[in-house]
Order: C-alpha cells, then structure tokens, then sequence
C-alpha cells in the first residue's frame, strides 16, 4: 500500500512532501516509515490518552522533491 502511495505521489505534479503521524509506541510502524524514507520531525508529548494511558504522537516527513 505504501508502495502504491509513494509510486502516486510520484506522478503527482507540485507536490513536494508527505506527511504522516503514528503513535510514539508503534514501532514497526515507525520502523516501516523510515525503511520508505520518512525522518522524525516532531513528537506532541501526550498527545493521546488510550486506556488511561498518555501516549505521545510522532510525526515524520520525506520530501519528494
Ligand atoms: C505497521 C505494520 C504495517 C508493519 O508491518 P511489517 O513491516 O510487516 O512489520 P514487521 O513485523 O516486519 O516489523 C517491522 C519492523 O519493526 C520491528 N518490530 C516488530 N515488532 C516490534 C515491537 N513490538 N517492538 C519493536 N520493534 C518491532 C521488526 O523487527 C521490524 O524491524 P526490522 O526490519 O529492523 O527487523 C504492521 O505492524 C501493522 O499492520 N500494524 C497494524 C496497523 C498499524 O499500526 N498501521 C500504522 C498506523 S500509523
């Protein structure tokens, strides 16, 4: 799906960065997003509270251009 998204950014005119979030403790999904070449730019500390647990949210990008 990843593959599928990149390859239609790709073709897309003017669009020069992706953007995405993931919560900080999934980390295969941040391990994912940086194999395709998204870096970290940011993390909202306690940004969401799941099962009375606070969990901070990470933010990456990869520019395309
Ligand atoms: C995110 C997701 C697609 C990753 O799939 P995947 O690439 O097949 O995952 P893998 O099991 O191969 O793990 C990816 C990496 O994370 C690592 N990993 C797996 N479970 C981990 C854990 N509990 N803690 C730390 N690292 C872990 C793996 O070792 C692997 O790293 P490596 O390539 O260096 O060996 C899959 O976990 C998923 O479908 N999750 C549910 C949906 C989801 O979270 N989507 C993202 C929403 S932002």
């Amino acid at each position: 799906m990843i593959n599928y998204l990149l390859g239609w950014t790709e073709k897309q005119r003017g669009l020069e960065k992706i953007s995405l979030s993931t919560f900080s403790t999934n980390l295969p999904a941040i391990k994912l997003y940086r194999k395709f070449g998204f870096k970290i730019e940011g993390r909202s500390r306690r940004q969401y509270k799941i099962h009375g647990k606070y969990v901070d949210e990470i933010t990456m990008g990869k520019f395309l251009r």
